[in-house]
């Protein structure tokens, strides 16, 4: 680990401010959907509490634009920490001022103490150094276990890091910067990513910097078609991001063709008339979609000729749905997939999920337990895989 975490530095007797991500999904009526950032999170706060530190969690909730909104509190969440944790948790609907800062003092060792949304104050976005300086009042040393927001230079995340001398990863960041740095740094081979997801614009980068590190790249989801249209084949009226067609074309061609060619495309996929779940839909050739259909969904064809290179693999990354996994018709592909990772996993290959959509899937068919590591951040993961620096990361002290 190129970071010091909460391991190398003396924390008993003091207060620990920790950036935490607890930016989880809430349902219609403002419930928790899911919670697991949340125990994501338990084993720095719980390790830092048993220790005898005192805990300031901080964490956004949602993009609330720097005003305060009702639906996007945290109380809902200091809630369901209480229920997960042995250790007292107290909530406070501020992050800065006097009484914040005299709760913060009050602390006593082991308590944990959770703040209001950062993101109800506009500095917090801004990396404003006045908030920031607010913010390093409460602690007298700085955890980072946020990796889901790591790729934000935002006041929490960054700015507040620089005022103490003391500022190291937590756990999660821990593991989730050796699994996704090791990806990068020495993978067994052969290397696979398997990448989908709707717009190829989010995803061009992480294929241009995976073409020089992994094996093979296969693709699948709304972002394949854009790749098609770069060589020359029809898609109907499938998704395309028409300003990417010629990087996905100069893509193409440093992938190279035949046996060894590093990018594999869809061989066929189901169209349907809409992008509706119930309108009539086929399987079709790559490069006989008619001229009034949209893809949907990667075919049988392919799902063989992806696993192909899957059982093959030692390491696979997966991030992105092959098709529109949530519409039931739409869904084969991307949860064959699924299966797939989850069976060459069992058989000793290290395979790393990273994405909102990927990781859902893995949720609803409850294979989340049968990958190596499922990450907690989405486009953090993506960023670092796409070689970019995390700014809540470099901030950290270095080890050693
Ligand atoms: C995420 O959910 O990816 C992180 O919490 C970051 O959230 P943001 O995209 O709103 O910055």
């Amino acid at each position: 680990m190129r970071k010091k975490t909460l391991r190398d530095i003396e924390i008993a007797g003091r207060k620990i401010l920790m950036r935490v991500d607890f930016n989880v999904p809430l349902t219609k009526d403002g419930d928790i959907a899911d919670d697991t950032r949340i125990r994501a999170a338990l084993e720095s706060i719980d390790f830092a509490a048993k220790k005898g530190a005192s805990v300031i969690l901080m964490s956004h909730l949602g993009r609330p634009k720097g005003a305060v909104d009702p639906a996007l509190s945290l109380k809902v969440v200091a809630y369901r920490l209480g229920e997960l944790i042995s250790h007292p948790v107290r909530f406070i609907e501020a992050c800065i001022g006097e009484e914040v800062e005299k709760k913060a003092a009050s602390l006593a060792p082991g308590e944990v103490l959770l703040l209001e949304n950062v993101r109800f104050y506009e500095g917090e976005t801004k990396n404003d150094q006045v908030f920031a300086r607010q913010l390093a009042r409460l602690g007298d040393c700085f955890s980072n276990d946020a990796f889901g927001t790591a790729h934000r230079a935002h006041a929490s995340t960054e700015g507040v890091a620089h005022l103490f001398d003391d500022r190291v990863a937590g756990f999660l960041m821990e593991r989730e910067l050796e699994v996704l740095e090791g990806l990068l740094a020495e993978p067994e081979r052969p290397f696979v990513a398997v990448l989908g997801g709707a717009k190829v614009s989010g995803k061009i980068g992480l294929v241009k910097n995976l073409l020089d590190r992994v094996d093979r790249i296969v693709i699948g989801g709304g972002m394949a078609y854009t790749f098609f249209k770069a060589v020359g084949l029809e898609v109907g009226r499938s998704l395309v991001d028409e300003e990417y067609i010629p990087l996905c074309r100069e893509l193409m061609e440093k992938a190279g063709s035949g046996k060894e060619r590093q990018i594999f495309l869809p061989v066929d996929c189901i169209v349907a008339s809409e992008a509706d779940n119930d309108v009539p839909h086929k399987t079709v050739s790559t490069g006989d979609i008619p001229e009034d259909w949209i893809g949907v969904d990667i075919g049988e064809k392919t799902i063989e000729v992806f696993k192909e290179e899957l059982v093959r693999a030692r390491t696979v990354f997966w991030n992105g749905p092959m098709g529109i996994f949530e519409m039931p018709n739409y869904a084969g592909g991307t949860r064959k997939i699924a299966k797939v990772i989850a069976d060459i996993t069992e058989e000793g290959v290290m395979t790393v999920v990273g994405g909102g959509d990927s990781v859902a899937a893995l949720n609803q068919l409850h294979l989340a337990d049968k990958v190596t590591h499922v990450s907690t951040g989405g486009g953090a993961s993506l960023e670092l895989l796409e070689g970019k620096k995390l700014p809540g990361v470099e901030v950290l002290n270095d080890s050693g």
